[in-house]
C-alpha cells in the first residue's frame, strides 16, 4: 500500500489549506482508498482538521521544546493545540537554507521520537556528491543518519535527492532503484521517494522495488492534480 504525502512548503493560505484537505479527505471517503496520505501545510494553515484515519495533517518543522524563547519556531504547545502528531524532520530545504546540522536534526528527532509523534524523515545527497559515484552518495546519505533511532517503530523515511527537488530533473529509475535498495537493506522501514515526482511520473516511482510511496511538493500543490497522483497509486 502506498504512502502518498504532499509538502506544502510556503504554499497555501489557511483557507486554500482547508479547501485542499477537505476535497482530500472527501475523495478518500468516497472511494474508500487505503493508502496512507499525509498533508504538511504551513504553519499558519494548521488546524484541528477532522479526517479519515488514513489521512494525516503534519507539520514541516517545530523546535524541539515544550515551548520557549525560540523566535520564529512552534513548538510542542502550539502542535498539541491541534492535536497533530506528525513530522518532517530533516528536509534539506531546512539543512541547506536554514543551516539544520546533524546534530540539531538528531536532537529535535530525538525529542518528537519521545512523544511519539510519526515522523517523516529526510535524507538525500546534493548533485556534487551524486557526481562523485553511488559508493559516495551512500556514504553521505548513511551520515544523515547519525544520531537517529532507526529501529523507531513510527518512522517513515524519505530519499530526497537534492538535485531533483524543484527542478524537473527526476532521478532515473535505476538511481532510484540502487539507492533505495541499499538504504532498505540497512533500515527497514518505510521508504518514500521525493524529487520532481509529478502526475506523468509516479506511478512508475511506485512501481520501483523499495519504492513505498512519494513525497511530493510542487505537483502536489493543485488538489485535484494530488487526488489523481492518490488514484494512480491506489492499487500499489
Ligand atoms: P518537488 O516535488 O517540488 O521536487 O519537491 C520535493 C520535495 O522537496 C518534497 O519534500
Amino acid at each position: 500500500m502506498s504512502i502518498i504525502a504532499s509538502n506544502f512548503k510556503t504554499n497555501h493560505t489557511r483557507a486554500t489549506t482547508k479547501e485542499f484537505i477537505e476535497k482530500t479527505n472527501n475523495y478518500l471517503i468516497e472511494n474508500k482508498i487505503k493508502s496512507e496520505v499525509l498533508i504538511f501545510p504551513t504553519a499558519t494553515s494548521l488546524d484541528s482538521f477532522s479526517t479519515v484515519s488514513n489521512l494525516d495533517i503534519g507539520v514541516q518543522n517545530a523546535y524541539g521544546a515544550i515551548k520557549g524563547s525560540y523566535t520564529g519556531e512552534i513548538a510542542l504547545e502550539q502542535i498539541n493545540e491541534f492535536a497533530l502528531k506528525t513530522i518532517l524532520i530533516g528536509h534539506s530545504e531546512r539543512r541547506e537554507i536554514f543551516k539544520e546540522s546533524q546534530k540539531d536534526i538528531a536532537k529535535k528527532f530525538e525529542f518528537y521520537k519521545n512523544l511519539g509523534f510519526k515522523i517523516v524523515y529526510c535524507i538525500g545527497e546534493p548533485l556534487e556528491i551524486k557526481d562523485q559515484g553511488l559508493e559516495k552518495t551512500l556514504e553521505y546519505i548513511f551520515e544523515q543518519f547519525i544520531g537517529i533511532d532507526t529501529s523507531y517503530p513510527n518512522l517513515i523515511l524519505a530519499y530526497e535527492p537534492i538535485w531533483a527537488i524543484g527542478t524537473g530533473v527526476t532521478a532515473t529509475n535505476e538511481d532510484i532503484k540502487e539507492v533505495h535498495s541499499a538504504i532498505k537493506n540497512k533500515i527497514n522501514r518505510p521508504l518514500l521517494y521525493g524529487g520532481s515526482v509529478k502526475l506523468e511520473n509516479i506511478k512508475e516511482i511506485c512501481e520501483i522495488e523499495n519504492v513505498d510511496g512519494a513525497l511530493i511538493g510542487t505537483a502536489s500543490w493543485k488538489v485535484d492534480d494530488f487526488i489523481e497522483m492518490i488514484e494512480k497509486t491506489k492499487d500499489l
